[in-house]
């Protein structure tokens, strides 16, 4: 058996499906160039039926990325979705297409209404299906097919194995064990794919693929104890993202098994220093926060406060640490810049946090650094990497802000003024008044871009110590039953505030204008 693991990333299809995490097109290659970065093996791409966003992201995502990983698409054991598969992925060097119909007693009654029997045709159907269209690219010898039996850890055990023995006969490489409701433990899961192992005839022609939810908070050991038993790809996503209680965090998964290799035995080709930016980057573009004690990417998964622990680990790191905080990317709060640092200390800073910058970008994110020594006295690496992030994500800005001002305090009426200048050349000034300052100037920006918004999330962290510290705000609004995120920083948080609303206007502004459509799901 392979010492080896595939690592299928499915942030862009599971994670991007959970509410509030939709990404538009341009958010999507950018979390597909990370993870190609970051060195998963499989990234699904989408559900290129779903919506006509979610197959031009696919179709990109493809075209762009799919000589550095395979590119992978959902698609359920239907015609017009494999049909609709193949052409977004096509044109992918390599490709994978992965079908999937529900096989549990209770998906079968009550949402198929189909037999056993009947299953088990449609799932060959479909599998031949695949591969005879796969096949049409000369170049593909043996079309590379993953079979989902949807709500597997819930199916009969005689059943699964009936169908993964077909589905393998039928053409395909890789079958994938859903616990698709978060159901297993870590025992029962081992005995599934243990079973598969033994009790399959064919099941050394395809790999065992791992795909657990996270409803119980289970879904890593199950993962775990899946590539115990024989599983030799592990489908997860970034940050757990995904469906109700998530997926499989992969960072947990990757670290899991590189720090216990002297108990595991299996290797992945992932780059681990990216995991902390491409954390960071996926939170940063769904709005999901990642908790402060999230293992590997939250921020105190590194932080020894306790003076007994700092005692041991300046003796041994090894005392209280298995894992170095460099290994994942991990970027902490150590003092390192000030007013009179140059240009070349910021740019070596940069480049060791693990972020490349053209010349243009890291101008930018210098005269940022710049005008912020010139309100702070200490710059702290998490304050670079959030003027790193604000840079990163500009949205395109039909609207922005030339000017504000607020008016508060005790006994006055909250009140903001605001000028703005439009992308077409117009120059709009107005004024409005609210519960507070922040309000008065969410009013104001709304009356002036013409938007009628529903603020549904408002979030302030200090990005680092100290009383004037950087004050990030991300904002979640809805607008037309579609959520839009935005952040900004800055150490005055009524300008961050205004900065992260005006961000989520814009992004709803082009929506709304059909320029760039968010993908809606139709599962
Ligand atoms: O959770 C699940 O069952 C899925 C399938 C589509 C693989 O996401
Ligand atoms: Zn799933």
């Amino acid at each position: 058996m392979s010492d080896q693991i595939t690592i299928f990333d499915t942030t862009l299809r599971d994670g991007e499906q959970s509410p509030g995490c939709s990404m538009d097109t341009s958010e999507k290659l950018e979390v597909a160039k990370a993870l190609v970065e970051l060195g998963v093996d499989v990234i699904e791409a989408g559900f290129p039926i779903a919506s006509p966003g979610d197959f031009e992201a696919v179709q990109k995502i493809a075209r762009t990325y799919g000589d550095r990983a395979t590119i992978c698409g959902l698609s359920r054991c239907r015609k017009e979705d494999v049909d609709r598969a193949w052409e977004a992925l096509r044109d992918a060097q390599n490709v994978r297409i992965h079908v999937f119909l529900a096989t549990s007693a209770i998906h079968r009654e009550f949402k198929l209404k189909m037999a056993k029997e009947e299953i088990v045709r449609q799932a060959v159907e479909m599998v031949k299906y695949t591969a005879d269209k796969m096949s049409s690219r000369t170049d593909i010898v043996r079309p590379n097919i993953e079979f989902s039996p949807e709500d597997a850890i819930r199916t009969e055990l005689d059943f699964l194995c009936e169908v993964v023995e077909k589905a393998i006969e039928a053409g395909a490489t890789t079958i994938n064990i859903p616990d698709t409701v978060g159901y297993a433990t870590p025992h029962h899961f081992y005995t599934v794919i243990k079973a598969l192992k033994e009790r399959v005839p064919n099941i050394e022609e395809a790999v065992i693929s791992t795909h657990c939810h996270n409803d119980l908070g289970l879904a890593v050991a199950n993962s775990l104890a899946g590539v115990e038993a024989g599983a030799r790809q592990v489908e997860c996503t970034i940050n757990g993202l995904g469906e109700r209680a998530g997926n499989a965090a992969l960072e947990e998964i990757v670290m899991a098994l590189r720090t216990r290799h002297d108990y595991f035995g299996i290797s992945t080709k992932i780059n681990t220093p990216k995991l902390f930016p491409t954390s960071r980057l996926v939170s940063s573009i769904t709005g999901m926060k990642v908790q402060r004690n999230k293992a590997i990417v939250g921020q105190n998964a590194f932080a020894h406060e306790a003076g007994i622990h700092q005692h041991g680990m300046l003796q041994n790191r090894g005392t209280y640490e298995i894992m170095r905080p460099e290994d994942v990317g991990y970027v902490g709060t150590n003092l390192v810049l000030g007013k009179h640092s140059g240009r070349h200390a910021f740019r070596d800073r940069v480049v060791s946090l693990g972020f490349e910058l053209d010349d243009e970008a890291f101008q930018k994110v210098f005269d940022d650094f710049i005008a912020l020594a010139d309100k702070k006295k200490e710059i702290y690496d998490a304050d670079i990497v959030a003027l790193i992030d604000k840079r990163a994500h500009q949205v395109p800005q039909q609207w922005q802000i030339v000017n504000f001002h607020t008016f508060g305090g005790t006994g006055t009426i909250p009140t903001a003024t605001i000028d703005m200048k439009h992308e077409d050349g117009r120059r709009v000034q107005d004024a409005a008044t609210g519960d507070g300052p922040v309000d008065a100037v969410f009013k104001c920006l709304e009356r002036i871009v013409d938007i009628t918004a529903k603020l549904q999330e408002y979030n302030v962290r200090s990005v680092s110590k100290g009383k004037d510290a950087l004050g990030e705000v991300s904002v979640a609004i809805e607008v037309n039953d579609r959520m839009h995120h935005g952040k900004g920083v800055s150490t005055d948080i009524i300008e961050a505030s205004a900065e992260a609303y005006l961000q989520a206007l814009n992004k709803a502004l082009t929506t709304e204008r059909g320029r760039d459509p968010y993908p809606q799901h139709g599962m």
